[in-house]
């Protein structure tokens, strides 16, 4: 039987970014339509269907290969051909970008203190490797604006954690970058921070955003339509709680994603489910997985 140019391609690889839905989602930039017009369904090729797989997204890069949030692991995600890449981003205390998870810099690199106590030149003099493994000794923190240059020569898509509370003005940082690489149509915002999103869904509008959420409020749909966001991301046990959310965010057009799902057991339901997307801290393992278990979708 003959194989398709895309059946032949991993299955991270395929989604993107040849999909009616970049397709759509860059249209829907360029002709600058309303927020509401770049839907789940375009940013995500479509909204799945319980069996249906969902797309990957690593988590921090992969940051089972590399040190999380470090350029090595964001361009082990890339090379691997992951769709979509997950990161969190901060700003120093000169109001620079820069990729780190946790508010201070103590667990992931050699260093002390806040993050956003630290000027860009004194995170770049800190060691954000050598914790992970000796080989990766010295490998500095990023700025997003380096992890866009490396993400401009690819086709995924960067899911782009703004942590902690954003101004207006401070969105403005990260979406200038983003235009400024031409990569506005290759890039969600996403947060836990309520107040963020909304200052992203008004300084970047058409930029679309994921609100992240433990747990999700009574009504989903109202909630992500309030921040005009396309999908919703929350954890698994949200999910086990309540399966029928996922049919009914569906039906609005509002896409649900799944943080952080490491095991097959975890996949399994997330592919019972249909949800649209799952972070991960293992995407190879996941891809693998999703080839041998829902071969096709
Ligand atoms: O993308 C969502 C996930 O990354 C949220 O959890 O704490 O790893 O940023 P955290
Ligand atoms: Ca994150």
């Amino acid at each position: 039987m003959a194989t398709s140019a895309s059946s032949s391609l991993p299955r991270a690889r395929r989604i993107l970014p040849a999909s009616a839905g970049v397709i759509g989602l860059v249209l829907a930039v360029a002709l600058n339509l309303p927020v509401g017009s770049v839907q789940a369904a375009g940013a995500f090729e479509s909204l799945r269907a319980p069996g249906e797989a969902g797309f990957i997204a690593a988590h921090r890069g992969d940051r089972s290969a590399a040190p999380e949030n470090t350029l090595p692991a964001l361009q082990a995600a890339l090379d691997a051909g992951m769709s979509f890449v997950e990161t969190d981003v901060q700003l120093s205390k000169d109001g620079v970008p820069v990729l780190m998870h946790d508010a201070t810099v103590d667990r992931t690199t050699n260093g002390s203190g806040r993050v956003a106590d630290l000027t860009l030149a004194e995170l770049q003099t800190l060691d954000a490797g050598g914790w992970f493994a000796p080989e990766f000794a010295g490998v500095p923190v990023p700025t997003l604006d380096e992890y866009l240059a490396l993400l401009v020569t690819t086709e995924a898509m960067a899911i782009i954690e703004l942590k902690g509370f954003w101004s207006e003005t401070d969105v403005a940082a990260v979406s200038n970058l983003l235009y400024g690489y031409s990569l506005h149509s290759r890039a969600i915002i996403a947060s836990f921070t309520l107040a963020t999103v909304a200052h992203a869904r008004e300084a970047a509008p058409a930029i679309p955003r994921i609100v992240l959420r433990r747990d999700l409020p009574a009504d989903p749909v109202r909630f992500a339509r309030f921040y005009d966001a396309i999908a919703v991301m929350t954890k698994a046990a949200t999910i086990e709680r309540r399966p029928e959310l996922v049919e009914t965010m569906h039906e609005a057009g509002v896409g649900i994603l799944l943080y952080t799902l490491n095991t097959e057991q975890n996949w399994a339901e997330a592919l019972a489910f249909g949800v649209d997307g799952i972070v991960t801290d293992a995407p190879s393992d996941l891809d693998s997985w999703l080839a041998a278990t829902a071969p096709g979708t």
